[in-house]
């Protein structure tokens, strides 16, 4: 395989950083995971906008424009003959320095990102999955794309020790999202979700699923639902660029309704697919 190192190419036994490295050290750095569909981006301009925005946000220097970083992702997909479902990981920590908590100076960000096959998850996405809430104990800056992810690591473990797929993240009573998606519930024809404040990441698939909803007329209400809603609700779905629009048919072991993907979900991820074919 080849990676993008910086702003060239090199095989991945070539990628060598220090230990004393900002993003090993002090995970000061920021992220994307980006979805391929037979060998194209989908979203593309949407997650390099967003890498600017998290660049921006934690003041790391990307000393490059959003064209070069978009040309270097497009020649990593040619350089691997990626024509299949993939995604790529895409990560930039503030660089290699003596470990110190201020920042270095005169030093450049460490950039790499490379792609990998991921088949479609077809049969999570037919049946649904299920799922447990969790506490929100994360920061205050969950907009950030940030590499801190150890909140959400301990979310998702908690889920999989529960033979669940995600983990639901409520902030008191109130729903943000989940440890790598974001979260909707349906109730009388309607989509409810947390609104895109600092409190939650902006998905790109949730940019779509908005402008899928209202496409299909289906009004989608920003001001969020609490806990309690999620086990009255009609649907319950999450969406992100590797999950796309999934099914949640059970929460802390009580079914959604009948236990089947709803009517809205299905619609919504019949617009996903059209809009990434
Ligand atoms: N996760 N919320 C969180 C906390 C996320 O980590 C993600 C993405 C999303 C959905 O964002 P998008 O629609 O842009 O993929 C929401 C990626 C896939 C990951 O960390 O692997």
């Amino acid at each position: 395989p080849i990676v993008l190192a910086q702003k060239t190419f090199t095989h991945q036994d070539n990628l060598k950083y220090p230990f004393e490295e900002r993003g090993l050290q002090f995970g000061d750095g920021i992220y994307e995971v980006i979805r391929i569909y037979d060998g194209s981006y989908y979203l593309l301009k949407e997650h390099v906008d967003r890498l600017f925005r998290s660049a921006d946000a934690v003041k790391i220097n990307l000393a490059a424009t959003k064209e070069e970083i978009t040309d270097l992702l497009l020649q990593l997909l040619e350089k691997n003959k990626m024509t299949g479902d993939g995604k790529v990981y895409l990560q930039v920590s503030r660089g290699s320095a003596p470990r110190d908590h201020v920042f270095p100076q005169g030093i450049p960000a460490n950039m790499y990102a490379y792609a990998q096959d991921l088949p479609r998850n077809l049969e999570n996405l037919q049946k649904g999955v299920s799922v447990i809430t969790q506490p929100d104990v994360r920061w205050e800056n969950c907009y950030i794309k940030s590499l801190n992810l150890l909140p959400n690591v301990l979310a998702k473990q908690e889920a999989k020790e529960h033979g669940c797929y995600e983990a639901i993240l409520h902030r008191d009573d109130l729903v943000t999202e989940c440890s790598s998606s974001n979260i909707y519930m349906v109730k009388d024809g309607d989509i409810y979700t947390h609104p895109a404040t600092n409190r939650i990441l902006h998905g790109c698939v949730r940019m779509r699923v908005e402008q899928f909803a209202n496409d299909l007329s289906i009004s989608f209400n920003e001001n969020g639902f609490k806990q309690e809603d999620l086990f009255t609700a009609d649907e319950v779905f999450l969406s992100s660029s590797t999950s796309e629009v999934m099914p949640v048919t059970m929460i802390d072991n009580k079914q959604v309704q009948d236990g089947t993907p709803g009517p809205i979900t299905r619609k919504l991820q019949a617009a996903y697919e059209n809009d990434a074919n």
